[in-house]
């Protein structure tokens, strides 16, 4: 497809002149009337993720500060999927329906979205592979808690209106370089921590329907739905960047475990990129199922990212 066909069919507008894949960057969309993001089709997809790992859940108790590996189970949202997606306004609950490409009926929607844009994205972001969807429906005055993220993502508000506040990946008084190490090791949050003040520093995005914020790898965020429920859809992606990006980091959490301190990722860029060739070789000696790091994305270089 050339770039002008892939432009004319975008449901996705990015400025890309100005794309760069480490900056926080707006964009719109044209997806809030798609059928696959309606109630009803959603609270089908629900009864389909019921009783796995695709669905995650909890009440809107939790704040910005709540630890996100033990939300579900610290705030438990007791309504099941279909009566929260069916009035959501009155859940006081806040509902993903995670991997939602392992349905071979929104695997499509995700394919409709980033086909048209893969090309942009490539040319200065090559090598997109492990593609995923997350589809979040929240109540009024539910907070998402602050955390970081393995992929690339495009986060598109599909209904009413949230508050998205995002830091930018190399603000490290917010999320240390130490903390990215551990999470890209171990997906470990523990070293992830909110603090009220970090508000002021945010690139702050009120996003309505047909808006969207672009939010690199691991760069930190945290969102408040407004008076009104809320339905949002994330597209996140993997590049031969962030794969290296997180390579880095596991090596320097297993460095840091003997003793040694590495420089932060991205001070000694030769160096990033020994260390880099020495974890492919230990991913590559070991093979899948050994010592590897957390996330399959680093292991396996599939298109479509494996539910887990
Ligand atoms: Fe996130």
């Amino acid at each position: 497809m050339n770039a002008n066909m892939a432009s004319m069919a975008a449901l996705v507008d990015v400025d890309w002149d100005k794309f760069d894949p480490w900056r926080i960057q707006a964009v719109r969309h044209r997806l809030s009337d798609h059928p696959l993001l309606q109630r009803d089709q959603l609270v089908e997809l629900g009864k389909r993720f019921r009783c796995s790992t695709r669905l995650f859940t909890f009440s809107n108790d939790a704040d910005a500060a709540a630890n996100f590996d033990a939300v579900a189970r610290l705030y438990p949202n007791r309504k099941t999927v279909e009566e929260s997606l069916r009035n959501i306004k009155e859940a006081k609950a806040w509902v993903l329906l995670r991997h939602v490409q392992a349905d071979p009926t929104y695997r499509a929607l995700i394919d409709q979205v980033l086909d048209p844009i893969q090309p942009e994205i490539e040319r200065k972001d090559p090598g997109m592979y492990y593609r995923a969807g997350w589809i979040f429906v929240a109540a009024p005055h539910t907070i998402t808690p602050f955390h970081i993220d393995r992929n690339h993502g495009i986060l598109l508000q599909v209904r009413g209106t949230k508050t998205v506040y995002v830091w930018d990946a190399e603000d490290t008084e917010v999320v240390s370089d130490r903390a990215r190490d551990v999470f890209h090791a171990s997906h470990n949050l523990e070293l992830v921590q909110w603090h009220e003040e970090f508000r002021e520093r945010a690139h702050v995005f009120k996003l309505g329907p047909g808006m969207g914020v672009y939010m690199p790898l691991t760069c930190p965020h945290m969102v408040e739905t407004s008076d009104e429920p809320s339905t949002t859809i994330s597209l996140t992606y993997s590049t031969d960047a962030t794969r290296r990006n997180a390579m880095v980091h596991v090596m320097h959490d297993l460095m840091h475990r003997t003793g040694i301190e590495p420089s932060a990722v991205g001070t000694h860029p030769l160096f990033d990129k020994l260390t880099y060739v020495a974890a492919s070789t230990l991913v590559a000696a070991h093979g899948p199922g050994s010592h590897q790091p957390a996330c399959p994305s680093l292991a396996h270089h599939s298109a479509y990212a494996i539910a887990d």
